[in-house]
C-alpha cells in the first residue's frame, strides 16, 4: 500500500511552539492528524535566544503531535519569523524553444527570476511565485501545454539574516528533527486563514503574536507584500509590569482580564504589590492609557509597512487578524475606525481531521506551514533544501 504524504509542520513562536502532523490532500485540504502547543521561554521577538530551552519545547511539541497522529516523523517544515525578514521582487523572461510551454520552462523562468542579489549576511528563505505571463498575457495560472514564444515569471524572494536562520536550524536539529523547508511565518499564517477570493480582491493579514506582528498583503490572488513588526502582546504585558509596578505574571493577568482599547472606564483594581502582601490600587484609566499608548505605537509601525503599498482604495476585503495578541478587547473596532477598513478575526480554513482543535487562530501559522509544503514554495534548483524536499515527497508518495 502506498504511504500517505504526511507532513510535520513546526512554528517556533515567541510564547509557544506549535507542531502539526497532517496529510496535505491533492485537493488542497489538510487533514490534521496530530496537533500540539508547548509553552516556550528562550525566544524573543521571534528569534532564538536560549537554544536548549527552545530545542526542548520543539521536541516536546513534535513528540506530542506525532504520538497523537501515531507517527514518528522527523522531517519538518518550519516557519521562520522575526523582523529580519525582508522581501525583494524578481522577474525574468525565457524563450519557449519547443513552442509549447513545459513544466521545465515554468521552473526555469521562476528560477531565473529568483536570481536577485542581496546582502552577503542574508540568505533566501523562500521564493514565492507571484505571476506568470505567456506572450504578454498576464495572470496565467497554469501555462503548461500552451502554445507560446516566451514566458515571464514574477517572484517575491523572502530573505532572512543568516545568523538568525542558523540558530533556528540549530534548535530544530537539536530537537531531533531534520528541517527540509523554511516558510516565512506571516505568509504561512495568511495561507492558513485567507480565502482565495479575499486574496484576489485585496486583503491585509496581521498575525499579532507575543513578540511580533506578521503583515502580508495579497491582491490579484498573489502576495504583494510581507513584513514583520517586532511588537506583539508581550510588549503590552511588559509595559503594564513597568508602568504599574507589578510582576509580569500579574501584568499578564491584568491584560487578559481588564485591558481594552477605547473602553474609557473608571474605577480601580486591587492587585498585590511586588513585595509583601500589601494591596495596591490601580486606576483602570491608568491601565488603559498604558495599553493604548503601546497599541498606538504598534498601529503606527504597521502603517509604515502598509504605506509602501500603492492602492488608492485600500484592501477591498479589509483586514484579517490572527494570533493571541489580536484578542485584545477593542482592537478590532480601534483599527476599523483608525483605518476605515473592515476588520475581522481569522481562523484556519480547509481542514479535516482534528479540525476543532486546529481551528484556533493561534494555529494559523502551523496550518499554513503544512500547506506550504504542498503548494507554491519554490526553491532555486541548486538549493539542497529544495532537493531534499522533493526527495521527501518522492519517499512519502512511494
Ligand atoms: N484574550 C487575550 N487578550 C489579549 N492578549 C491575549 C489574549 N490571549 C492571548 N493573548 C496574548 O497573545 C500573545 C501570544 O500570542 P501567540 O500565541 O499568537 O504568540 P506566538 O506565536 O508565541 O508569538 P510570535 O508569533 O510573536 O512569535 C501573548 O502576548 C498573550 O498575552
Ligand atoms: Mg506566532
Amino acid at each position: 500500500m502506498a504511504k500517505r504524504p504526511l507532513i510535520l509542520a513546526i512554528d517556533v513562536g515567541t510564547t509557544k511552539v506549535s507542531a502539526l502532523v497532517g496529510e496535505a490532500r491533492p485537493d488542497g485540504e489538510l487533514t490534521v492528524l496530530g496537533i500540539a502547543a508547548t509553552p516556550v521561554s528562550g525566544m524573543r521577538r521571534g528569534l532564538v535566544f536560549e537554544v536548549e530551552r527552545v530545542a526542548l519545547a520543539i521536541r516536546d511539541a513534535a513528540n506530542r503531535a506525532n504520538s497523537m497522529a501515531g507517527t514518528d516523523l522527523t522531517q519538518a517544515v518550519v516557519a521562520v519569523n522575526g523582523d529580519h525578514l525582508a522581501i525583494i521582487g524578481g522577474q525574468a523572461r525565457v524563450a519557449i524553444k519547443s513552442g509549447t510551454v513545459r513544466e521545465e520552462d515554468v521552473d526555469q523562468a521562476t528560477h531565473k527570476a529568483a536570481q536577485v542579489s542581496h546582502e552577503h549576511d542574508r540568505e533566501t528563505v523562500q521564493v514565492i511565485r507571484r505571476g506568470l505571463a505567456v506572450d504578454g498575457f498576464r495572470g496565467v495560472v497554469d501555462p503548461v501545454g500552451m502554445v507560446a514564444h516566451q514566458m515571464d515569471a514574477e517572484v517575491l524572494v523572502v530573505t532572512g539574516l543568516t545568523t538568525v536562520l542558523r540558530n533556528l536550524r540549530r534548535v530544530v536539529t537539536m530537537a531531533g528533527l531534520n528541517p527540509v523547508l523554511w516558510v516565512p511565518a506571516p505568509r504561512a499564517s495568511a495561507d492558513g486563514v485567507l480565502a482565495d477570493d479575499e486574496k484576489h480582491i485585496g486583503v491585509v493579514h496581521l498575525d499579532v503574536g507575543g513578540g511580533t506582528t506578521g503583515i502580508t498583503v495579497h491582491r490579484g490572488g498573489h502576495i504583494q507584500y510581507l513584513g514583520v513588526v517586532p511588537i506583539g502582546g508581550e510588549s503590552i504585558t511588559s509595559d503594564l509590569s513597568v508602568g504599574l509596578g507589578v510582576v509580569s505574571t500579574q501584568a499578564e493577568r491584568l491584560k487578559l482580564e481588564y485591558a481594552a482599547v477605547g473602553a474609557e472606564r473608571d474605577g480601580t483594581l486591587e492587585v498585590r504589590a511586588v513585595s509583601g502582601q500589601s494591596v495596591k490600587l490601580i486606576p483602570v484609566k491608568e491601565l488603559e492609557e498604558i495599553v493604548e499608548a503601546r497599541v498606538e505605537e504598534w498601529a503606527g509601525m504597521v502603517e509604515q509597512h502598509l504605506s509602501r503599498i500603492d492602492w488608492p482604495k485600500g484592501p477591498a476585503a479589509g483586514v484579517v487578524m490572527t494570533g493571541g495578541g489580536s484578542l485584545l478587547k477593542g482592537l478590532n473596532s480601534y483599527l476599523e475606525s483608525r483605518w476605515g477598513w473592515p476588520v475581522r478575526m481569522g481562523a484556519p480554513i480547509g481542514l479535516g481531521g482534528l479540525s476543532d482543535l486546529s481551528r484556533s487562530p493561534g494555529y494559523s501559522v502551523v496550518v499554513g506551514v503544512a500547506r506550504a509544503a504542498r503548494t507554491e514554495g519554490i526553491k532555486p534548483e541548486s538549493d539542497s533544501l529544495w532537493q531534499r524536499l522533493v526527495q521527501l515527497w518522492l519517499t512519502l508518495w512511494n
